[in-house]
């Protein structure tokens, strides 16, 4: 869900900046190809982890939830010079079309996608992170983050993506609502992490930034 009125929005993608060609086949291919396209970052959102990593210029990022590249695309554009990226997707099928685009940009010597659960492949990793989207299965978020933390050098960042949840994190959780009550009970924990601070961006579908101490 995107909270800002639909004229707001729409004036915004016009005034910010454009989305890029190769970023706009994506877009179309995965919403004629691939279930649930709602799911990629899109013009606005990548536009914003384009910028975000062009000020943190990162040496290591790390993204869990690849779905086709299109966020992973956008990080790229701010990577240092001998930057790369991982990337967790536990869906093989995917691998095609994102391979595909990371071949069109010449990236694939910066950006490793991993096929597998993102609970199995984080403990196995030994970078140190300036940069980490956090962008995977809902219920799994508190448990990531703990996983990830360690490895993120201090001063870098992790971005959460979704944890509005369509505003849903606002009222009271249905007891068989088991993604509310897990992005609700990550947003609480993080909040109230001594180890981090955090500011959340009521964009989108809400965008929770970590910096760590
Ligand atoms: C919201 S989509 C990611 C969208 C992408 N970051 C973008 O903005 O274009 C979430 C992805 O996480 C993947 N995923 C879900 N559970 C996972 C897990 N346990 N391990 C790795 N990937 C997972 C899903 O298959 C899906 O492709």
């Amino acid at each position: 869900m995107n909270f800002i009125h639909p004229k707001i929005q729409e004036y915004s993608d016009r005034i910010s900046a454009q989305e890029p060609e190769l970023l706009q086949a994506l877009n179309q291919e995965t919403h004629l190809k691939v279930l649930y396209p709602r799911m990629l970052s899109g013009h606005w959102q990548g536009r914003f982890l384009s910028f975000f990593s062009k000020m943190l210029t990162p040496q290591h990022v790390l993204e869990i939830g690849a779905y086709t590249g299109y966020s992973c695309l956008c990080m790229a554009e701010g990577l240092s010079k001998n930057g790369n990226i991982i990337t967790i997707e536990k869906n093989p099928e995917l691998r095609a079309m994102f391979e595909k685009y990371i071949s069109e940009a010449g990236l694939e010597d910066k950006i490793t996608l991993l096929n597998g659960d993102a609970s199995a492949i984080i403990p196995e990793l030994k970078e140190t992170f300036d940069l980490v989207f956090l962008d995977a299965d809902k219920d799994n978020y508190l448990h990531y983050y703990e996983m990830v933390l360690p490895k993120v050098r201090s001063g870098g960042v992790i971005l959460a993506d979704n944890v509005l949840w369509s505003g849903k994190v606002t009222e009271e959780a249905k007891p068989n609502d088991k993604e509310t009550i897990a992005i609700k009970q990550f947003n609480e924990f993080v909040a109230h992490d001594e180890r981090v601070e955090c500011l959340l961006l009521p964009v989108r579908d809400g965008l929770l930034w970590i910096v760590k101490k």
